[in-house]
């Protein structure tokens, strides 16, 4: 039988030359940070409770980076873990902090890059060779019903990764396709660039979470 690689990183992931550099630039200048690949935040029922994984893009410097956690430290975390809360996806109060006691419900959340990319931009070398990651990450839940991706490249990435044909399933904003026995939701990043720009509206990010609690209730 062979083992299925591991879902998460070693700290010091020295597959991307260029993420890996970034990185150890930032140890050096903030040795208090984070500065390694952000693990997947579970819920403390354990994989087996694990029915949606939300798929983001990669840590950004002073949030995930900073913290360990994914989203948490920046503003695109404050509209995510609202709605989770909001929406019976977490419980308990989001402070931006890793121990702020935070909790998520038969959710888990995790980056197709999990390295800080310089101007929050992995290259596609880079895109590609995290997916040994995000492979064993969506493996690793039994009871897994649904992904939602955040942006076009969390979607493209998925698609890959499930053995689906981009062409074929292309990303839309709250979109619902099929992918590898899995219902694929999709919308468009949380990030403050597309709030403030109107391209996302905390309306349609609520929306696309009331599809998938009713489709993951039935
Ligand atoms: N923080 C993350 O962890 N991922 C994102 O995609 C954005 C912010």
């Amino acid at each position: 039988m062979t083992a299925l690689p591991s879902p998460e990183p070693s700290h010091d992931c020295p597959l991307c030359p260029r993420l890996h550099d970034f990185i150890a630039g930032w140890r050096v200048r903030e040795p208090g940070w984070f500065n390694a690949p952000v693990p997947t935040f579970l819920p403390p029922e354990g994989e087996g409770s694990v029915r949606l994984l939300i798929v983001g893009l990669a840590p950004g410097l002073r949030g995930a980076n900073r913290t360990g956690r994914p989203f948490t430290g920046d503003y695109a975390g404050d509209l995510l873990y609202g709605t989770l809360i909001a929406q019976g996806l977490a419980r308990g109060e989001f402070k931006a902090r890793p121990d702020d006691g935070l909790e998520l419900i038969a959710t888990a959340i995790t980056n197709a890059v999990r390295c800080v990319p310089p101007e929050n931009k992995p290259v596609g070398a880079e895109i590609a060779t995290c997916r040994t990651f995000l492979k064993p990450t969506i493996a690793r839940f039994p009871n897994l019903r649904a992904i939602l991706t955040l942006g076009s490249i969390a979607h493209q990435s998925t698609v890959r990764t499930l053995g689906g044909r981009v062409a074929a399933l292309p990303f839309r904003h709250g979109g619902r396709q099929e992918a590898g026995g899995i219902t694929l939701f999709s919308s468009y990043h949380c990030s403050r660039y597309n709030t403030n720009t109107g391209v996302l509206t905390e309306e349609m990010f609520v929306n696309v979470f009331r599809e998938i609690a009713a489709f993951l209730k039935n």
